[in-house]
């Protein structure tokens, strides 16, 4: 019986050695140790022998099982240290190693050209303010002094949401909402889309962009729109830009004009950009209407103003020389990619 256990011995504490797991070292302790171990299994034979016999072998017995729980603990020690090692040395991280690169995105052609225009009418004075894209009748016609029989307010030009509410085809429904809640004097611009039905081409979209400009005071005449714009025209287009006042008709204005720049492209001379004639037309222009200003409790006799009306989406065609008012609108990444 000695000699079995010290087999057993011998035998747990050569495989012991050899463990490369807590797993391993668990299954061992159970084979030799457990209930139904190898030891246990001796001990229970142990009714057979003799009275003289029996406490010099249990007293083996427990050294054993002492002797192969203490190799057990230090076994565990070194495996425990050895598996952290490995852990480690996996999950090692390079610190020193480059990041990854995020795509920087970039701006939008339209949005260049409107921070742009932002930047200058901003270094004139003029505050950004934003208008609702969703309007009533009154702010975007009735208010603006287009009458009810206007033809622009045909189911054919207007998006309709009920009977009294649109999709503003005009920045200037804001003007009226700047009149009636700024304190005089105003000078302000309002940059938004605008909807209107129009069948879609390389210079028509149903969305569009302008920028509304309003300015209200004492004196202000229609030398102050001028200037303003030539000031304008000349920061966007280059110093020699001039412009052209072509008498034109808005409800809303009286006098009305449509403005005309030099072609940035030939100078003047005539191109494919201006089709020929040397002028680009960009925004329609006026001195607000006395109608709008005393509906929106302005006095005329004390107070006059000019408004105008930029199309945002032609200034960045002929700027970036895009040929096709669409790409504006289709998001085409390849497209995108050449402003930035
Ligand atoms: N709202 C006009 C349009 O969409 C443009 C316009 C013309 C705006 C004259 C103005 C203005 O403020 O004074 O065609």
């Amino acid at each position: 019986m000695k000699t079995k256990l010290e087999e057993i011995r011998c035998t747990a504490k050569k495989l012991l050695s050899e463990a490369e797991s807590i797993r391993e070292i668990e299954d061992l302790r159970v084979r030799f140790l457990g209930k139904k171990g190898e030891l246990t299994a001796i001990l229970k034979q142990m009714g057979g022998l003799s009275s003289e016999e029996r406490p010099v072998v249990g007293q083996l017995a427990n050294e054993i099982r002492g002797d192969i729980e203490e190799t057990i603990e230090s076994v565990k020690k070194t495996v425990t240290e050895k598996e952290l090692q490995l852990k480690l040395e996996a999950e090692k991280l390079d610190v020193t190693m480059p990041g990854k690169k995020h795509e920087v995105g970039g701006l939008h052609p339209l949005n260049r050209v409107l921070e742009d225009m932002i930047d200058i009418f901003r270094s004139m004075g003029f505050d950004v303010v934003d208008g609702p894209e969703v309007e009533t009748d009154y702010y975007n016609f009735e208010a603006l002094n287009v009458p009810f029989d206007h033809p622009a307010r045909d189911m054919q030009d207007t998006f309709y949401l009920a009977d009294n509410l649109l999709l503003r085809t005009q920045t200037s429904a804001a003007q009226i909402r700047v009149m009636e809640n700024r304190t005089l004097p105003i000078r302000i611009i309002c940059p938004g889309r605008v909807f209107r039905a129009d069948e879609v081409d390389a210079t028509h979209s149903p969305v569009f962009h302008q920028i509304e400009g309003l300015v209200i005071d004492k004196g202000i005449t229609m030398c102050d729109l001028k200037g303003t714009l030539e000031q304008f025209a000349r920061e966007i287009y280059g110093d020699d830009t001039k412009i052209k006042f072509r008498p034109s008709f808005f409800p809303f204005t009286e006098p009305s004009v449509e403005v005309d720049v030099s072609c940035s492209e030939c100078g003047g001379k005539g191109c494919r950009v201006c089709k020929g004639s040397g002028w680009i037309e960009i925004l329609g222009a006026g001195m607000v209407h006395p109608k709008v200003l005393k509906g929106c409790g302005i006095d005329p006799d004390e107070y006059s103003g000019f408004a105008f009306g930029i199309g945002l989406d032609r200034l960045t065609t002929t700027r970036y020389k895009i040929s096709d008012i669409r790409m504006l609108f289709e998001n085409d990444l390849r497209f995108l990619k050449q402003f930035n």
